[in-house]
């Protein structure tokens, strides 16, 4: 398997129509997880802290969204009413996947995402229908991060993607360059990320990562995105990779920051 790991490297080795969205997903079903916990109320928080208004943006996008209500949810508050929320992925059964979630939080279930939901509206009010305005505001669409438009967007995120769908180091520098200069300059930007991470696995299959620190994150970002904040949660006692599991990891960061003007 690890001889295998290593003769591929790069985002297109990898066959991103054969990731398995349940298996993925499993790790979700038991509850809302502690790592998930501190990043949604650091997001929250850091945007809020960015002053954008509520309710004020047009087009946000969700890259690497992998059928996952999290980042879409994230950025809903900010969105307005006829706004237009992107989850955009490049696998299609990550899509499909996003499209079963959307429609059934149109009708009003959000299924195992309801804890999440409950947990942001504790960080903050104006996050109580965040999940639920995610799906009212979703759109699909079928999107490599390495060829999303340049300052196309409002407001955006991008949740374990980039470090996640390469092992190939430039490439992560290309992924994350790309997706910060798809925001309009001024506008905010979210990425939470997994820390030297060294790949994952999903129903079998295995997928890469780059083991990336806050340093190299901050490297890209210092150049490109101004009132940034950081922050980091160390796996240390609580990791999401079950004992045994082949593949590790050091701990989920995110960084939040307006895109230069200059
Ligand atoms: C680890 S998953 C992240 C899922 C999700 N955002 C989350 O919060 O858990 C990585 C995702 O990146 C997607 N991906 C892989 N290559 C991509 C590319 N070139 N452009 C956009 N997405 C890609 C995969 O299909 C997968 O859904």
């Amino acid at each position: 398997m690890l001889a295998a790991m290593k003769s591929k490297s790069t985002n297109s080795q990898f066959g991103w129509d054969d990731f398995d969205t349940e298996a993925y997903y499993g790790q979700y079903r038991s509850g809302i997880l502690w790592d998930d916990c501190c990043l949604a109320r650091m997001t929250i928080g850091a945007l809020l802290e960015l002053g954008v208004p509520l309710r004020s943006q047009v087009i946000g996008v969700d890259a690497c969204n992998g059928g996952v209500i999290r980042g879409p949810s994230m950025l809903a508050p900010f969105m307005r009413d006829d706004g237009v929320l992107y989850w955009s992925d490049y696998g299609k059964p990550q899509l499909d996947h996003a499209k079963k979630i959307i429609a059934s939080g149109k009708k009003g279930n959000l299924g195992d995402w309801a804890v999440h939901q409950t947990h942001m509206g504790e960080c903050h009010p104006a996050w109580s229908g965040a999940a639920l305005r995610a799906c009212q505001l979703g759109k699909v669409t079928q999107q490599s991060i390495f060829e999303l438009p340049e300052n196309a967007y409002d407001i955006a995120i991008t949740c374990f993607g980039p470090e996640s769908l390469t092992g190939d180091r430039a490439e992560w520098k290309r992924a994350v360059t790309r997706f910060f200069r798809s925001v309009k300059p001024g506008h905010a930007v979210v990425m939470l990320y997994m820390g030297k991470s060294t790949g994952y696995s999903s129903a079998g299959g295995s997928f890469p990562a780059v083991p990336i620190s806050q340093d190299d994150v901050l490297s890209i970002a210092n150049k490109q995105l101004e009132k940034i904040q950081a922050f980091y949660i160390p796996s240390t006692d609580h990791g999401i990779r079950p004992e045994g599991e082949q593949f590790s990891y050091d701990g989920m960061g995110g960084i939040v920051g307006l895109k230069r003007t200059t």
